[in-house]
């Protein structure tokens, strides 16, 4: 693989910097749902609340590989994280993550292990069900690994979703709510909540909104409820990028480990686009969550204290094998 910067037609690959390719927010409905369909499935749940926890998708087993392989990256750092140990559980003695657990950085995303989630068979019936289509692009995205009874983070809620308000979804707007309340949100004008995890003002395209106290309190008026999803090893939790979440800090005694999946239809991603995946798979860097536009390289480097992490590294410390079928998943290879 290439660690040299390349070019697309429009644009400069920076290295250590991270920016948005494929910018497109504008346009108009790349699928049309039938909202009177009935599936007799997940489907069902899953557009009528925009979350769905899908159970058993990989057995306890194989959850537990992946569970074990993450604990193992971590201690791969050599700071002194033990998962035993939970005086263990600090900044300092992990790599540096968002909100205490999540992990981006580092070459994680191209980890063997999170391509190897990437590529299980059920975990990709689950996208092509939802699109209708086998011919998938994958995100590069990162993972969560987060302990209980942290100390030294300070966390607050973060009511987000995962799409810039002025992107337009469903009905020529994104609707964030269920069919229970319908009006739209993002109609009015609405600016991020100040919050510490809010992206600065300048970076345009970024598919994060942050919902202030009196946003959630909008969508309690009209209906909705935050829920708690619990989830057992082996499920999975698909949600619409529009539907407002976040992870809680993990309250009970166990260690908790994602893996952040998605994949869209190849065909709603144009050429910029599948340019910048390319850069990014060879380069070991993560994006968002989104697989097929706005492809954001997650390419800043790890700061800790002001300073670059001595642990700073571009590679994975176990790189995936690579093959055809990842190839196309990647969006390098046609289908
Ligand atoms: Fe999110």
């Amino acid at each position: 693989m290439s660690t040299t910067a390349t070019t697309t037609d429009t644009k400069t690959f920076l290295e250590g910097k991270s920016q948005t390719f494929g910018e497109r927010y504008e346009t108009k409905d790349l699928i049309t749902f039938d909202e009177n369909a009935v599936y007799g499935d997940w489907r069902d749940e899953f557009h009528e609340n925009g979350c769905v926890v899908i159970k058993n998708v990989i057995s306890r087993e194989k959850a537990q590989y992946y569970a074990d392989k993450q604990i193992q990256w971590l201690k791969k750092f050599e700071l002194g994280f033990d998962e035993k140990d939970p005086s263990t559980w600090t900044a300092e003695q992990l790599p540096v993550s968002f909100k205490g657990g999540m992990y981006f950085l580092y070459g994680s995303a191209h980890e063997k292990m999170s391509w190897e989630a990437r590529m299980e068979p059920a975990v990709r019936d689950i996208f092509a069900k939802l699109w209708g289509t086998n011919e998938l692009i994958c995100s590069f995205d990162g993972m969560n690994i987060s302990m209980p009874k942290r100390t030294d983070v300070q966390w607050s809620p973060w009511p987000h979703c995962d799409q810039n308000p002025r992107r337009k979804g469903r009905s020529g707007s994104p609707e964030l709510l269920p069919p229970t309340a319908k009006t739209t949100f993002f109609a009015e004008k609405r600016d991020s909540a100040d919050h510490e995890d809010a992206p600065p003002p300048e970076i345009e395209f970024m598919d994060l909104f942050l919902f202030s106290k009196k946003d959630v309190k909008w969508f309690e008026d009209r209906g909705c409820e935050l829920v708690k999803i619990n989830m057992e090893p082996g499920d999975f939790v698909l949600w619409d990028s529009r539907t407002m979440h976040y992870a809680k800090f993990p309250e009970g005694d166990q260690i908790r480990n994602v893996q952040y999946i998605c994949m869209t239809p190849r065909q709603f991603a144009d050429e910029d686009a599948l340019a910048a995946k390319k850069w990014c798979f060879e380069n070991y860097v993560g994006t968002t969550h989104w697989p097929h536009c706005n492809v954001r390289s997650a390419a800043e480097k790890p700061m800790r204290n002001g300073e670059l992490c001595p642990k700073y590294r571009t590679e994975p410390f176990e790189k995936p094998e690579v093959n055809d079928d990842m190839l196309r998943l990647a969006g390098i290879k046609p289908y």
